[in-house]
């Protein structure tokens, strides 16, 4: 592995949240630990550091007050300068205590009509830089309290929100994807379209649904157990994975929001894997994004460390999930362990049930059969720890 191939290059499409390196480390029992970081002085950071884009909630660059048209123009110069673009807008909907029990989905309507105005704004903006992707990640969106939700009701505003803001984009002839990013919870107690799949199960139900895919966080999957690799593949499958969240977590707990590899490194390196389509042609071809938050416990320099080491560690798990899925001992693995048969429809063209059921199976034979996984995973675990 050359040091060459670990230097960030455009092509590899590293994408940071401002509030990734620039969250100053406030948490439930303390204050901030940094000093507040120029968004747009981390913008030609993040460009000296590789990433190819920066993305950005409505509040963490731009003030709400006389100063936010002179800050967007100093915004705009970085941009050019540098050679970032702006890939993906989202909308802070979730920090404001107006928002303390919902936005889109808040009990209160005059609090669900000022979040689409908010949200509105903000899509003007995006579409104004540029961006492809808008996200969705509806952290209030969810109760504490079994009773204190009509759930039904919840997904019926959510839906009109989803609803009017696509309308939104389309009488505007504007360029732009929805992208919702599921959560199970934090900093609600339950958050609603908790995983991958309930927000799939939704996008079904909108007016638009080709216009509304996913963003998915390699954490907030973790969090509940599930595994990313194959969630992002479902999201795959269905033509939804917009766009992506890397980071790292270890196990359910806290969303941890760690540099990505960290954590679960294993899950990793078959994201990567799942990413590159894991020997299909079922592949992710957008921005490699990071949103994670630097530990509380680093100073600055740790927080750039952290930066680097997130697109180091995805290309560093690329070489290695390429040289696992180029390696020939692997291709025999997964021969023995028959995986490509499972792209052998099950009943073949022109065959009745009748075939299925007037066949003789040979039960002892299949019982008894070698499904050689070990081997396999065995080798994937070799290239992750260095040794082929
Ligand atoms: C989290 C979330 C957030 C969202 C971001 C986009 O860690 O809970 O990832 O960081 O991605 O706010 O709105
Ligand atoms: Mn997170
Ligand atoms: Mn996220």
């Amino acid at each position: 592995m050359s040091a060459a191939n670990l230097t960030p290059t455009p092509d590899d499409k590293f994408s940071f949240g401002l509030w990734t390196v620039g969250w100053q480390g406030v948490d439930v029992f303390g204050p901030a630990s940094r000093p507040l970081l120029d968004p747009v002085e981390a913008t030609y950071r993040l460009a000296e550091l590789g990433a190819a884009a920066v993305t950005f909630h409505d509040d963490d660059l731009l003030p709400d007050d006389a100063s936010r048209d002179a800050t967007l123009e100093r915004f705009q110069k970085a941009l050019a300068d540098t050679g970032l673009r702006v890939e993906m807008v989202t909308t802070n909907l979730f920090s404001d205590p107006v928002f303390k029990e919902g936005a889109v989905t808040a009990n209160s309507r005059e609090v669900r009509r000022y979040a689409l105005a908010k949200a509105l704004r903000n899509i003007d903006l995006a579409a104004e830089l540029g961006a492809d992707t808008f996200v969705m990640w509806g952290g209030r969106e969810g109760a504490e309290h079994g009773a204190s939700k009509n759930v039904g009701a919840a997904l019926d505003r959510y839906r009109d929100a989803l609803n009017t803001l696509c309308g939104y984009v389309r009488d505007r002839g504007y360029d732009l994807r929805f992208a919702l990013e599921p959560k199970p919870n934090e900093p609600r107690g339950d958050i609603l379209l908790p995983s991958i799949g309930h927000a799939i199960a939704f996008i079904s139900e909108l007016d638009h649904p080709e216009m509304v895919g996913l963003n998915p966080e390699v954490g907030h999957e973790e969090m509940a157990g599930l595994n990313f690799a194959q969630g992002i593949t479902q999201a795959l499958w269905h033509g939804k994975l917009f766009h992506i969240d890397l980071n790292g977590q270890h196990g359910p707990r806290f969303d941890q929001d760690l540099r990505f590899g960290a954590g679960n490194l294993r899950g990793a390196f078959w994201t990567v894997d799942a990413m590159l389509g894991a020997g299909t042609d079922l592949r992710y071809d957008g921005y490699v994004h990071f949103d994670y938050k630097p530990p509380r416990a680093e100073a600055i320099d740790g927080v750039w460390e952290s930066a680097r080491a997130c697109m180091r560690n995805y290309l560093i798990l690329r070489e290695k999930v390429e040289a696992f899925r180029a390696d020939p001992e692997v291709a025999a693995a997964l021969e023995a362990a028959g995986v490509g048969e499972l792209e052998v429809p099950t009943l073949a063209e022109g065959e009745s049930l009748d075939d299925v059921r007037g066949a003789t199976y040979d039960l002892d034979a299949l019982r008894d059969r070698s499904v050689a996984m070990e081997a396999l995973d065995q080798l994937a675990m070799e290239h992750l720890l260095g040794v082929r």
